[in-house]
């Protein structure tokens, strides 16, 4: 018989969560931006252009710190473009996607939006076609008070106050051979580093985040975390990690087990940035950013063929994956892969925000809408603040195609005792079987058992759009909790989330 057993208590502790690891991302490609964030003839448009629909749903899904500009496009970017006046600002080739930037949309107004959704901004420079100056440049124009060329180029342009942001990458996906000025290991490294040393001396706060491999498909993985961070590790915070997955081979089993790859991979990472703090007799313990992870290949196809075929576009959909109720799992899976290495993982986003990959999707001239993945996103984000605990879980398992051994159940408790409340987060893979779930709460003895919300729908490819919220999370009747024991029932392919509280 299948079944599950965990033991919750406060003193296995994995860490405090960092809350900057419900980040998301909002690159200047496809529909993300214009269209998406930005569309000032819409009806729910304000004064500044910005979409007041899509700002609700992004504030309903609590997210502290958002990466701009990109993505591929970064390395390809001149923020300069983007800053002043709107009508003077050119039109420019983005050779990433093939497509025109209008620069209708830039820092100052991207700043603008995060302080109205609530995130703090997380910007990468260009070290593709530019280097160590422009990135300088950039800063002194974001977080420089006044007094100097590009600080007083922001004051022109309208924002008096410094827009202080604090996490910085140092461009983007440099290891991939896509990637406009593409670059070695070594050349990166030093680039890096020397980048990262200039924008220092502008501003000592800020945190820098070097570039890790594209993913573990890379052949150059993870024998390039090990060279750029030999030459980088004093100078920065955090490596980047990015994944992204996909059911190519019409193969769920083997698809919901895919959050076992982002496993092996943030332990790989972390091993190989131990290596280097050994070799370097460092005292610093280097922390990851695993600022792109989500689900994506249903656009593949037609994406390579629309750029192919009708380059130039402005705003094209593009990336516009519609999403299942499997890859709903597969997040979920994915957000508790992080919630399990929060105390290495610092900051992740999930890419991306709006209309490109994303759980938020937008009509041209109609409505906003949630897609499959923005629940388990939205769940996570809202009751997963507070410490980790380790998940002491014994369930029974299955192999698949790719992978041996994996859990029929991943579970893990998240503790809030600022709110005194305990959260389970918990999938069933199985496609067939109702599966109990029995936690060991004794440590948890005033907490009473007060919620429990099910994601579940008997179609795995069942997916949303704007009329229909198929794939939508409902609250179902309570197991029980007696002497210590929760017991849960949970059904084949389901997402839950059981709340506790004091
Ligand atoms: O998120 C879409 C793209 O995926 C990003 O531009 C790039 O960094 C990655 O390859």
């Amino acid at each position: 018989m299948k079944k599950a057993k965990m033991v919750i208590s406060r003193d296995f502790q994995i860490a405090e969560i960092d809350r900057r690891i419900y980040g998301n991302f909002v690159e200047h490609l496809g529909r993300c931006v214009y269209g998406g964030i930005y569309q000032p003839n819409h009806a729910s448009a304000d004064e500044f252009g910005f979409r007041k629909d899509v700002i609700k749903l992004v504030k309903e899904l609590q997210i502290p710190i958002i990466r701009y500009p990109g993505g591929n496009f970064v390395s390809n970017y001149y923020w300069e473009d983007g800053v002043g006046p709107v009508s003077e600002r050119p039109k420019r080739l983005d050779l990433a996607w093939r497509t025109t930037e209008t620069n209708e949309i830039g820092t100052d107004e991207f700043v603008k939006w995060c302080r109205l959704v609530n995130a703090e901004p997380m910007i990468a420079v260009n070290l593709g076609t530019r280097g160590i100056s422009d990135a300088r440049n950039l800063i002194e124009y974001c977080n420089h008070k006044s007094g100097s060329r590009f600080s007083d180029m922001r004051i022109k342009n309208g924002v008096k106050e410094p827009h202080n942001v604090k996490v910085w990458c140092l461009g983007n996906e440099m290891d991939g051979p896509w990637q406009i000025g593409h670059k070695t290991a070594n050349e990166y490294g030093r680039l890096a580093s020397e980048t990262a040393k200039a924008m220092r001396q502008v501003d000592p706060t800020i945190e820098l985040v070097a570039c890790g491999s594209s993913g573990t498909f890379m052949s150059t993985f993870p024998s390039w975390e090990a060279e750029i961070l030999d030459l980088t590790y004093d100078q920065v915070d955090y490596v980047s990690l990015h994944t992204y997955y996909g059911n190519r081979e019409n193969n769920s089993q083997n698809f919901l087990a895919s959050s076992e790859d982002m496993d092996n991979y943030i332990k790989t990472v972390s091993s190989v940035c131990d290596y280097i703090k050994a070799k370097k007799r460092s005292k610093k313990t280097l922390m990851l950013s695993f600022d792109e992870w989500n689900v994506w290949y249903h656009s593949n196809k037609s994406d390579d063929d629309k750029m192919k075929n009708k380059p130039w576009q402005i705003a094209p959909s593009l990336l516009e994956d519609n999403y299942t109720f499997e890859d709903a799992l597969v997040v979920g899976l994915m957000l508790m892969t992080l919630l399990k290495h929060s105390n290495r993982v610092r900051m992740a986003c999930m890419a991306q925000l709006v209309n490109v990959i994303a759980p938020i999707m937008t009509e041209e001239d109609g409505k906003v809408w949630r897609q499959t993945i923005f629940f388990p996103f939205q769940h996570v984000s809202k009751y997963g603040r507070g410490i980790a605990l380790t998940p002491v879980l014994t369930s029974t398992k299955h192999d698949t195609k790719d992978f041996s051994d994996v859990n029929d159940v991943q579970s893990i408790a998240v503790w809030n005792s600022e709110h005194s409340q305990l959260v389970i987060f918990a999938v069933n893979r199985d496609q067939n079987d109702i599966i109990p779930l029995t936690c060991d709460v004794r440590d948890f003895k005033d907490y009473r058992f007060i919620e429990h919300i099910e994601l579940k729908h008997e179609d795995l490819q069942m997916c949303n759009n704007a009329n229909n919220e198929n794939v939508a999370p409902k609250t179902v009747p309570l197991g029980e909790l007696s002497n210590g024991v929760l017991k849960v029932n949970l059904k084949p392919t389901s997402w839950n989330v059981i709340r506790l509280k004091k």
